[in-house]
């Protein structure tokens, strides 16, 4: 379990506490604006786009090759993007923010 604080596009803070599951599944568990969710966390849709704060980076780790695939269709996609879909939430990432990328 972790905490885990989102930022919306507006600046507000959501923070989820004890938080376990996908990121994607967290987000709309706290109706986190700006996650859909749209396929259900399959990896195909980007509504779950989100963009890890730069301390964080390392420890989220990289895109698989086939999220990268739906991320480079992302216009507002950086360095900095992953679909919260495919991030698993564990203790690992107690702390972790991220900011909800534009739909
Ligand atoms: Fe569709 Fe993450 S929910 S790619």
């Amino acid at each position: 379990m972790a905490k885990v604080t989102f930022i919306t596009e507006t600046g507000e803070s959501i923070i989820a506490e004890d938080a376990e599951d996908s990121l994607m599944e967290v987000a709309l568990d706290n109706d986190v604006e700006g996650i859909l969710g749209s396929c259900g966390g399959v990896c195909s849709c980007a509504s779950c786009h989100v963009k890890v704060h730069p301390d964080w980076i390392e420890k989220v780790g990289p895109a698989s090759e086939v999220e990268q695939d739906i991320l480079d269709l992302e216009d507002e996609a950086d360095g900095r993007s992953r679909l919260s879909c495919q991030i698993e939430v564990t203790a690992k990432l107690d702390g972790l923010v991220v900011e909800v990328a534009p739909l």
